[in-house]
């Protein structure tokens, strides 16, 4: 599916709309070039799913790990040029029985498990984004 959203509230609208479908071990991969949305649209499913702190951007870490009824990661990759398998052991924890987003996954490369989503947001104006979710979760 496909869908420009008006406002930062649209975007964390329809990533709620894809949270609702997901469940533990999921993978969703959000791609799209610097403020595009990546962190506004993982804020939005995180809320879904329970995550009652503030969703940032992980700035200073890879990723960070939610409590919520089931755990949400939320990784950036944006810094990681191709993972050395220390690296990915380091990651893998994130994984471990969450619902992970990972921002700039092309950084992941071979190392990420299969995504369960693939999101890609893209610029259409200052206030417009083109949302594109691609998945098996019939959205
Ligand atoms: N329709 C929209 N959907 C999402 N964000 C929007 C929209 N319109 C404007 N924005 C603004 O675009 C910016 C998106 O920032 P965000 O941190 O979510 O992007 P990002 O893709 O995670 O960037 P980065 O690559 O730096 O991590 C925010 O300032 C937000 O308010
Ligand atoms: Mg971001």
């Amino acid at each position: 599916m496909k869908e420009v959203t008006a406002s930062p509230g649209e975007t964390e609208a329809l990533a709620a709309r894809l949270a609702v479908l997901l469940a533990a071990g999921d993978v969703i991969a959000v791609s799209g070039e610097l403020g595009a949305g990546k962190t506004t649209f993982v804020r939005g499913a995180a809320r879904e799913l329970g995550v009652t702190e503030p969703v940032s951007s992980p700035t200073f870490t890879i990723g960070h790990r939610y409590e919520a009824p089931v755990p949400v990661a939320h990784l950036d990759l944006y810094r990681i040029a191709g993972l050395d398998p220390e690296e990915w052991g380091d990651l893998e924890p994130y994984f471990d029985g969450t619902i992970a987003f990972v921002e700039w996954p092309e950084h992941g490369g071979d190392w990420l498990p299969q995504a369960r989503a693939v999101v890609t947001l893209e610029h259409v104006d200052e206030s417009h984004r083109s949302v594109r979710i691609d998945s098996d979760l019939g959205l």
